[in-house]
């Protein structure tokens, strides 16, 4: 049996295919069609689903779409009422969309792939993402919260997962929504909603949490293990251009200009900004004023997620616990529910927003609709295209570009090891792409986290990155420990994904300079040899020539591109930064000759 999960319209547009009970493929659309954050329909991945599972669309048993559009319809009605005539422009912008879009998905998804309209199913958004966490844990029965900025109707809701049936009983309702308040702060610290709230994450460290209290005017917590936000601060409810209003700026101040380079007086002026300018100390000031309120949102967020979730725990009297959603990616926060909840096992899986609701309407498809038992678990996240060494070598050909080919692993990870002791940045290219928004391994750039200046060399190399884009250690997952405080790192599911931050032991701050961040943590990768043998190898080979099995990894792409899919797509990035070699499959490229 084979089914084939969508979601799309909204962020990230993915599909993922189901044979079997067993995943097959999963992909987001931004990797093939080359925009970033493509929510459009996802023809493509749609496509490369279909092929890897070497069927048509018309032999697929049924299509499960990850949300149901006249429940939204519902919503973006009724907040349009409430706050009109203030509303009318998001009234109209989104009547254009669904009509042309959303409400027909039916009749595209049948054009599309040619299947009749009774196999074509619609699971609720909260439930989809509860199902893509949930059905392919290692958990026969826990605690489940998904919490995002806006399904339909629901901002998050939890309950209980159960063997093939989720319940998801609790709920909170737009706009009172823990992600449209971090997007807020993205908003207002001049990033891209829906993009730069990592960054948000990666700024907070440099500041202090001294205006938390200016962000609880902002939002309430709730006996009942909710909360809620003071709508008067806000104008998402009613606008599509902006999040806040003067309100919040009268609170704040005025917000944080796009673009602005990011430093502080603690850590100077970054050589690959360029020329120092003649108001450093002035940028400074502002720019710590603005990691102060990045550091606040981020506290006040993991404070609310604490709240919510230990009410979960207690509630529920559950050990374990699936989070899905777009604030599952907040590792830092998923840290801090692991000590502080009373959960004592947590699973996310890799593309924890939007995209990965695709994979969750086919298991909720499969398990709650069809009542098949479960028989998978997600152990990696490689489910994207790969490309065979002949294809890799006809391209290189074709465009002829000078390169060498090696004989064996052996002599390929020789290469890659010396040249990262060298202290080279390498883009490593290799098998199947991740499914989430993470390099796991496969479409990485790495270097050597020994070298205290690699921050500063990759960042040079590879243009235009801020200082607080995460550059995270890959470690074998049997060293994780000597350096990485964390008991049991073995068993804990979210470090495969980078879903944790965790403290780096403090006599290894100097050991691993390049990977340590400015409060002393990490976002630790662990690799498993079962999951990714050639990345581990590399990692080992790694520690045998230096003694630390552990390598810088960031991902492959340049400033505001989706992260590389083919050797055509690395080999451009490889061309326009400084990077200086390239390794695809068994391929190696130096720049330098
Ligand atoms: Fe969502």
């Amino acid at each position: 049996m084979n089914i084939l999960g969508v979601s799309c319209y909204y962020h990230d547009a993915a599909a993922a295919i189901l044979r079997d009970g067993q995943l097959i493929a999963a992909a987001e659309e931004e990797r093939f069609s080359r925009s970033k954050h493509d929510f459009g329909f996802p023809k493509l991945s749609i496509k490369f689903c279909l092929e890897q599972a070497g069927i048509t669309g018309k032999e697929l048993d049924y299509v499960v779409f990850y949300e149901k559009p006249f429940l939204k319809l519902d919503r973006i009605l009724s907040s349009v009422l409430q706050t009109y005539p203030y509303s009318y422009r998001l009234f109209r912008e989104s009547m254009v969309g669904w009509v042309l879009d959303k409400l027909w998905v039916a009749s595209t998804l049948q054009a599309e792939l040619g299947i009749p309209r009774n196999r074509i199913l619609f699971c609720e958004h909260h439930l989809s993402h509860a199902a893509s966490a949930f059905f392919c844990s290692p958990f026969e029965e826990s605690a489940v919260l998904t919490i995002d900025g806006v399904g339909e109707w629901l901002t998050a809701a939890s309950g209980v997962g159960r063997g093939t049936s989720i319940q998801l009983d609790r709920q909170m309702q737009f706009p009172h929504s823990l992600g449209l308040l971090y997007s807020a702060f993205t908003a207002f610290l001049g990033f891209e909603v829906n993009e730069g709230e990592y960054k948000v994450m990666g700024m907070a460290p440099y500041g202090t949490p001294r205006y938390v209290d200016k962000v609880w005017k902002l939002a309430k917590l709730n006996d009942d293990g909710s909360f809620s936000l003071d709508m008067s601060y806000f104008s998402f409810q009613y606008s599509t251009t902006r999040m806040f209003n003067e309100r919040f700026i009268e609170l704040f101040g005025e917000p944080r200009r796009p673009n602005l380079p990011f430093f502080t007086e603690a850590m100077g002026f970054p050589p690959y900004f360029g020329e120092m300018p003649s108001d450093f100390a002035e940028q400074c000031k502002a720019n710590e004023y603005h990691a102060d309120i990045a550091a606040s949102i981020q506290r006040v967020t993991e404070d609310i997620l604490i709240h919510i979730t230990s009410h979960l725990q207690r509630q529920t009297g559950q050990k374990k616990l699936c989070i899905a959603g777009g604030v599952g990616l907040n590792s830092v926060a998923n840290s801090r529910i692991l000590r502080e909840s009373g959960f004592e096992e947590i699973f996310i899986q890799p593309a924890a927003g939007d995209s990965g609701a695709a994979l969750g309407a086919i298991l909720w498809g499969y398990h709650s609709v069809l009542g098949k038992p479960r028989s998978f678990q997600l152990e990696h996240a490689y489910w994207g295209q790969q490309f065979s060494q002949g294809e890799i070598c006809s391209f290189l050909r074709d465009e002829n570009i000078a390169h060498q080919q090696m004989a064996s692993e052996d002599a390929l990870l020789d290469q890659v090891v010396e040249r990262l002791r060298q202290g080279k940045v390498i883009g490593w290219h290799q098998g199947r792409f991740e499914w989430g928004p993470r390099a796991l391994g496969n479409r990485s750039i790495l270097a050597d986290p020994r070298n205290p200046k690699m921050k500063d060399i990759v960042n040079a190399k590879i243009k235009f990155r801020e200082p607080y884009r995460p550059f995270a250690p890959s470690v074998a997952v049997e060293s994780a420990s000597r350096y990485f405080k964390l008991d049991r790192m073995v068993d804990h599911h979210p470090l495969r994904y980078m879903l944790y931050v965790v403290p780096v032991k403090e006599e290894h701050y100097e050991t691993l300079p390049a990977i340590t961040h400015v409060d002393g943590t990490a976002r630790v990768q662990t690799v498993f040899k079962e999951a990714n043998p050639l990345y581990y190898a590399l990692i080992s080979r790694f520690g045998e020539a230096t003694g630390v099995p552990v390598v810088l990894n960031t991902s492959f792409n340049l400033r505001g591109e989706p992260i590389v899919t083919t050797p055509a797509n690395a080999y451009s990035t490889f061309s326009r930064s400084e990077m200086d070699s390239l390794v695809l499959g068994n391929f190696l490229v130096d720049k330098d000759k």
